[in-house]
């Protein structure tokens, strides 16, 4: 049995698509509010759990042989951010391994952590350090940034005709495929080579910011309208946007460590070694411009689309919406 956390996330449900078509035993950790029905046709069966609780997290792990770890914080709420997430939630999943046993771990980290300055990237190492110290057999992959990433852009340019664009223009990026990273993940879980690694992560290409930012407008018929927001500007913003919460600074502080370092990687050399293919940057960017998760979906989002099972009806993906459930649970029969 494999466990993945961060299953709904755009990481997460890569991996567990990958690990379902490859037939193996696939168990999500959801959360209990998520929009984990998506999950439904994939076969994976589900734990409800949260990386702030202990005990859910060492239930989740019964018979659980691997662990993949893809969950992370995007945006920090009060009670859901980097320090008890990010950090401790995944210190206290690692322990719950080590005390389960599990044979191995692969967890899904950022090339980021290079850059403890964000303090999003200084809890993720945190949590790497501790994983590699438990002794546990791990492999941390550290992907730079995704071809989603700059199909997100793009995404801002149709709504909005332009978008910010966020760090050095001319910085290197290899912007990697989610399905690819699934691969590798998967590859990892025995793979001699991947045994107690850190790898950094990169798609087919190396290219600029601004290259991969024109070829995601390219191949979604948009014009690449933007305005730069240069590292000085970002940490401006991320001062204006105090006042509302730390949590828009440290979304900041990411996208700095993000997109102004160089993060080039030799893709095709890592896939190679563990004979997987990689796909082309513009096959990547068309298939990530494609990809719409139902939280990106108002649609989805407002009408709260819910799988059947809690009505006892045979599920049919997207087709009952939350109006159309019976109010209440059943009548009890004692
Ligand atoms: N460009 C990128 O996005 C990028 C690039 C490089 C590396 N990475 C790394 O990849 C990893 C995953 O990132 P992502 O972008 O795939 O994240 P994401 O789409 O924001 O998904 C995060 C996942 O974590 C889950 N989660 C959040 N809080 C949780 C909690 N308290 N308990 C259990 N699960 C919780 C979320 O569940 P809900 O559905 O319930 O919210 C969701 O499934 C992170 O380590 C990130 O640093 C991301």
């Amino acid at each position: 049995m494999i466990l993945v956390t961060g299953a709904t996330g755009r990481t997460g449900n890569q991996i567990v698509r990958v690990l379902r078509s490859a037939g193996l035993d696939t168990r999500c950790l959801v959360r209990k509010g998520s929009e984990y029905y998506w999950l439904n046709d994939t076969g994976a069966s589900y734990f409800f759990g949260d990386l702030r609780d202990p005990v859910s997290l060492n239930r989740a792990l019964r018979d659980v042989k691997h662990l993949i770890v893809a969950s992370g914080v995007r945006l920090e709420s009060t009670d859901n951010h980097h320090g008890n997430v990010t950090q401790d939630g995944h210190i206290a999943l690692f322990d719950a391994a080590k005390a389960r046993g599990v044979a191995k771990v692969v967890f899904i980290s950022c090339m980021g952590v290079a850059h403890p300055e964000a303090t999003g990237m200084r809890h993720l190492k945190a949590a790497e350090d501790h994983l590699i110290a438990s002794g546990l057999p791990y492999t941390i992959l550290r992907p730079g940034l995704y071809a989603a990433n700059f199909a997100d852009l793009a995404r801002r340019v149709e709504h909005n005709g332009s978008t910010f664009l966020p760090g050095r223009p001319d910085v290197r990026v290899s912007p990697v495929h989610g399905r690819d990273l699934a691969l590798l993940a998967l590859a990892c879980l025995e793979h001699p080579d991947a045994r107690n690694q850190i790898l950094e992560v990169g798609g087919a290409e190396t290219v600029t910011v601004k290259e991969a930012f024109d070829l995601a407008c390219s191949v979604a018929g948009l014009e690449p309208h933007s305005w730069p927001m240069p590292p000085a500007a970002l940490r401006v913003a991320s001062g204006l946007l105090r006042p509302l919460g730390r949590r828009w600074q440290h979304r900041m502080q990411s996208l700095e460590a993000w997109f102004s370092h160089d993060s080039a990687v030799d893709g095709p050399a890592l896939y190679a070694r563990f004979g997987l293919p990689l796909t082309p940057l513009r096959d990547a960017l068309g298939l990530a411009w494609e990809q719409r998760y139902p939280g990106d979906d108002p649609d989805a989002r407002n009408e709260k689309v819910v799988h059947r099972q809690f009505t006892s009806i045979i599920y049919e993906p997207g087709v009952v919406k939350l109006r159309d459930l019976p109010q209440g649970p059943p009548p009890r029969r004692d």
